[in-house]
């Protein structure tokens, strides 16, 4: 396998600041639906990146359950590795990548805590394993064995049976606000089309850039 002989033109679109949205919650709304009218698998997943006290960044994939001017929120453990780093450093990047569509979505900001409330909320709509393996799920810890997850559902379900089954307190949802945005359309002959959007003083400007 050589990746270096590994070459491809993008060619599916293009993006020019006529038909950019001046607001870029806007912007990305129109691309995600593009991705979902598309059926891409997983279009809201995305790549969440923390750095740690030292600055040192850790990135994984989480899904994205919601968005508006306030925040694009995700739902987490509090005591997992991204929990930790979100403590210490409150400041996240998410990455959208559709590579049917060519496209690339950079989001910056800080993030904080969503309510226990709206969190609760949430818990309660996901099924029931999903509730339960939120439970017994100690994220990020290491665990002996497959065994020992295994036996603390099961220890749950004997606990709980089909009676609700409560949230965690370290299980809930982040938001974070973003102030820098980033859209990328692939186009040919690595010409690609870039355009940030930058918060300031309260008014989203938007620059091209160089790809
Ligand atoms: C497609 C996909 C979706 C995922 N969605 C979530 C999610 O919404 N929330 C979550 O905590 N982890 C999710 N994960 C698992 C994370 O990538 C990661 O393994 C976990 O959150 C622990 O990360 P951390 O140790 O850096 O905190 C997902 C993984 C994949 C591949």
């Amino acid at each position: 396998m050589k990746l270096e002989e590994i070459r491809r033109d993008y060619l599916k679109g293009s993006l020019d600041r006529e038909h950019l949205a001046d607001d870029p919650i806007q912007q990305f709304n129109d691309w995600l639906e593009d991705a979902l009218n598309a059926g891409i698998q997983d279009a809201n997943a995305m790549t969440l990146a923390t750095a740690d006290a030292y600055g040192k960044p850790s990135a994984r994939i989480v899904l994205l359950k919601g968005f508006d001017k306030d925040g694009f929120r995700f739902f987490t453990n509090f005591s997992s590795r991204k929990g930790a780093h979100l403590e210490v450093n409150n400041f996240g990047a998410l990455l959208f990548y559709w590579p049917h569509l060519e496209r690339q979505v950079r989001i910056e900001g800080a993030v904080t805590e969503i309510s226990a409330e709206v969190s609760r909320a949430y818990f309660n709509e996901r099924s029931y394993e999903s509730r339960v393996s939120a439970l017994t799920s100690p994220q990020s810890q290491p665990i002996p064995d497959r065994e020992y997850l295994v036996r603390r559902v099961d220890e749950a379900i004997k606990k709980y049976g089909k009676d609700d089954i409560p949230k965690p307190q370290e299980w809930g949802g982040y938001r974070l606000k973003p102030e820098y945005f980033e859209f990328w359309q692939g186009r040919a002959n690595r010409l690609h089309d870039r355009f940030r959007y930058t918060l300031v003083d309260g008014v989203w400007k938007i620059n091209r850039l160089a790809p």
